[in-house]
């Protein structure tokens, strides 16, 4: 208000300066004026150029940080992908099964390794993160690879005619990491698959956690000196019953254990393992326990 009033003075006492000086001899007042609107101008611009700088410094930092994460499976799958696909595949409705979209696929590193096993299907990897499908591009050309396709799209927001017919959809490391389950799985039976499958945290039983994480290590691009994550996990006979009841009647599910020791380097978000005396590996990250399954649901 105070600005947009100095504004109006100025351009008055610009249009009327002579008049002014003649008559009324306000000459050190228009100075006045005049200087503060240059201070509060200055102000302005430097206070805009350090919000600039600091929100791109912290978005770059993001974006290397997660290019880096995905960046890495491309070279050594993990060790759930694998254990994913394998059991994917022995699924029965798995023949005839030629186009499958991964939904949340970051930059795809996923579905080069479903490709690299199964070369005759057809892949459809699709992330909300536009520098992430670039990446995924990038790969897919430099390495000649067919039978995959990369698009930029919001789960919450699929076209339905641009996904006809496809036979099935997986999401790795997804579900557990959105608000809930019901409208993703929504989403997902609105592109009417012959099946679904995912990968995330689960729990035998009816009950559910619902977690947020505030990572101080990564300060968010809204000024907050932390990053927030979901890290839900759901109840395996709520989700099946949501199958059921969206006709999907073939529910199957297996816990993922993993077969390696995985060191805890640092306090930051990451995969870590601990052994008990009963020798299962349990997998956790930074303050969490980790119950991994995957699912499966058919028509
Ligand atoms: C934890 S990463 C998992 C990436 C990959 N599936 C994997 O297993 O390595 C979750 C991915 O889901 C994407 N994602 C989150 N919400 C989404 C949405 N509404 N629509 C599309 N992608 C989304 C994120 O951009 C991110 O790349």
């Amino acid at each position: 208000m105070v600005f947009f009033i100095l504004v109006v003075l100025r351009f008055f006492l610009l249009l009327e300066k002579n008049f002014c000086l003649l008559i009324f001899n306000l000459y050190p007042l228009f100075k006045l004026i005049n200087d503060c609107y240059w201070i509060i101008v200055k102000i302005f611009l430097f206070w805009r150029m350090h919000v600039f700088l600091f929100i791109n410094k912290i978005c770059s930092m993001q974006n290397k940080k997660e290019i880096l994460y995905h960046k890495m499976q491309f070279d050594s799958p993990y060790r759930s992908t694998i254990a994913f696909w394998d059991w994917i595949l022995s699924m029965p409705c798995m023949k005839g099964s030629d186009t499958i979209l991964d939904i949340g696929t970051g930059m795809g590193s996923n579905v080069f390794y479903f490709q690299r096993v199964s070369p005759e299907k057809k892949f459809i990897g699709i992330d909300q993160n536009v520098k992430l499908i670039e990446v995924a591009k990038k790969h897919l050309l430099d390495n000649f690879v067919t039978n995959i396709s990369f698009d930029v799209g919001d789960l919450y927001n699929l076209s339905k005619e641009k996904y006809v017919g496809i036979d099935g959809i997986v999401s790795l490391q997804l579900l557990s990491w959105l608000e809930n389950y019901e409208q993703p799985l929504q989403s997902m039976f609105d592109l009417s698959p012959r099946w679904i499958a995912a990968s995330s945290l689960f729990y035998e039983g009816c009950l559910e956690s619902y977690t947020t994480v505030r990572d101080y290590y990564r300060p968010d691009i809204f000024g907050n000196n932390f990053s927030l994550y979901h890290y839900n996990i759901y109840s395996l006979d709520k989700v099946k019953k949501l199958f059921f009841d969206h006709g999907y009647p073939n529910f199957y599910f297996v816990p993922f254990h993993i077969d390696i020791d995985l060191e805890r380097n640092t306090k930051d978000l990451g995969t870590y393992t601990i052994t008990t005396k009963h020798n299962e590996r349990l997998q956790f990250t930074g303050p969490l326990y980790l119950p991994w399954y995957f699912i499966f649901a058919s028509k």
